[in-house]
């Protein structure tokens, strides 16, 4: 579905992605995970071509979108559904119209049509009659729900996910990572999710791919990065306090790391 070839960025002097070099399959779940800083954001607005690259290529369906002006963009883009890493409901807005706003953007459907879409959508996330609600009156968890019901309102083939749970407790967190897994299924979407979260990972991935400082360290699938020998992922693995991902630099090392 979506082939990454030595796709690199750098912003000013500070590379961020580095020969990045990806598979994802049609119909999975791909996990992009790393730790806060090591470029996965960046990865994924380039994925939406909301960045262009330095160099490299992202083919979806066998077109390379780093080479597509913006109109070519945004109708390839109308195949896809996003979850920001901040959920962005508008809270002047009700549950239902947050969901309707891509319909009503990309889309020529009248309203009694795109009433009932939107009801089938909070159907599918678990909110159903929360139409009426406004985002300031439901918590967190629903948010997302609400975030998901409109990343999936245009009936996308392939959903990006960015942190999805993000600023939610565990329990909360795993009821979002179920949904995400069941939605994949149910509707055969393509899902590329990033997280730093390893139990998120850990449940939904059909394959990871793991980044740091730039580059993909390693990928395949849960107990392949499981069994992996790489260093630094055993310590994100493991969450221990000491191995490459925090040894010690010096304030000549880390000014370096910067540029
Ligand atoms: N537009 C930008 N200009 C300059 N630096 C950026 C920009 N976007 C991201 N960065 C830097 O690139 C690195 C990777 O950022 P990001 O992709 O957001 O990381 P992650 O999502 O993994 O936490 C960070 O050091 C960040 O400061
Ligand atoms: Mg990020």
């Amino acid at each position: 579905m979506i082939t990454i070839k030595d796709l690199s960025k750098t912003f000013g002097k500070r590379k961020v992605l580095e020969n990045i070099n990806l598979k994802i399959e049609k119909g999975k779940i791909t996990v992009i995970m790393g730790g806060s800083g090591c470029g996965k954001s960046t990865l994924l607005k380039h994925l939406i071509g909301a960045l262009k690259p330095d160099n490299g290529e992202i083919l979806i369906e066998g077109k390379d979108i780093t080479k597509m002006d913006e109109n070519s963009l945004d109708k390839m883009r109308k195949k896809f559904g996003m979850l920001y890493q901040s959920g962005a409901l508008f809270n002047s807005m009700s549950v239902g119209e947050n969901v309707a706003l891509p319909l009503r953007e990309h889309t020529k459907l009248d309203n009694k049509i795109i009433e009932i879409v939107v009801k089938m959508k909070l159907e599918l996330v678990g909110l159903t009659g929360f139409n009426e609600l406004f985002p300031s009156q439901i918590s967190g968890g629903m948010k997302k729900r609400v975030a998901l019901a409109r990343a999936i309102a245009l009936d996308p083939q392939v959903v990006f996910y960015d942190e999805p749970g993000a600023g939610l407790d565990p329990v909360t967190r795993s009821v979002i990572d179920k949904l995400i897994a069941d939605l994949s299924k149910k509707l055969n979407i393509t899902s590329i999710v990033v997280t730093h979260e390893m139990e998120s990972a850990f449940t939904i991935a059909d394959k990871i791919a793991m980044v740091h400082q730039g580059k993909i360290i390693a990928d395949g699938t849960i107990s392949e990065i499981k069994n992996s020998q790489n260093e630094v992922v055993q310590q994100f693995i493991n969450g221990s306090p000491e191995g490459p991902l925090t040894r010690q630099r010096s304030g000549k090392e880390y000014l370096e790391s910067l540029t």
